[in-house]
């Protein structure tokens, strides 16, 4: 085989590998056992429900991005960055927040707003984001 044709293949099949990797990375799959492990009590219609990124992003623009958007973070040095953070701890602390297991007046108050099933929407999606870089 010419070389040039080898770095063909290798490239393609680069190219699959890293879209595969992408594809299983973003899937859905870590809520359900996560939270068994974790011993959430949830319902059922919210452990079975499968987490939606498009709406989760709505929902983030809508009411989360005015605090942890990249603007804020820069200001507020303790406004955590979460994009990038697991899903299913993403998920967990928006249900403490909202249980007052964890507790911060803030967050309390946008948890407390929130459905079960939007905050695995909104944890999703933002575990499909690229954290931050705030040190520029
Ligand atoms: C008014 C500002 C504000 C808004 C709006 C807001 N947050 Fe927060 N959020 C905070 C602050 C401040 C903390 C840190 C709380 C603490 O210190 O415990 C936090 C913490 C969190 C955490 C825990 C992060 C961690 O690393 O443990 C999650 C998850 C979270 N927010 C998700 C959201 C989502 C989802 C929304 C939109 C529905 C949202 N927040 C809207 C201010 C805000």
């Amino acid at each position: 085989m010419p070389n040039s044709l080898i770095k063909q293949v290798l490239a393609v099949s680069l190219i699959w590998a890293t879209s595969v990797s992408v594809s299983i990375a973003n899937a859905d799959t870590s809520f359900k056992d996560t939270l068994a492990v974790q011993g959430l009590k949830l319902e059922a219609s919210a452990l079975n429900y499968q987490a939606d990124a498009s709406k989760g992003e709505a929902l983030a623009n809508q009411r989360c991005i005015a605090c942890h958007g990249d603007a804020m973070l820069g200001m507020m040095k303790t406004y955590p960055n979460i994009k990038g953070q697991k899903a299913a701890y993403l998920f967990k602390q928006l249900v403490d927040f909202k249980r007052g297991d964890r507790s911060d007046p803030l967050m309390q108050a946008q948890a407390g707003m929130l459905s079960e099933t939007e905050m695995k929407d909104v944890a999703y999606y933002y575990s499909t984001q690229t954290a931050s870089d705030l040190s520029k």
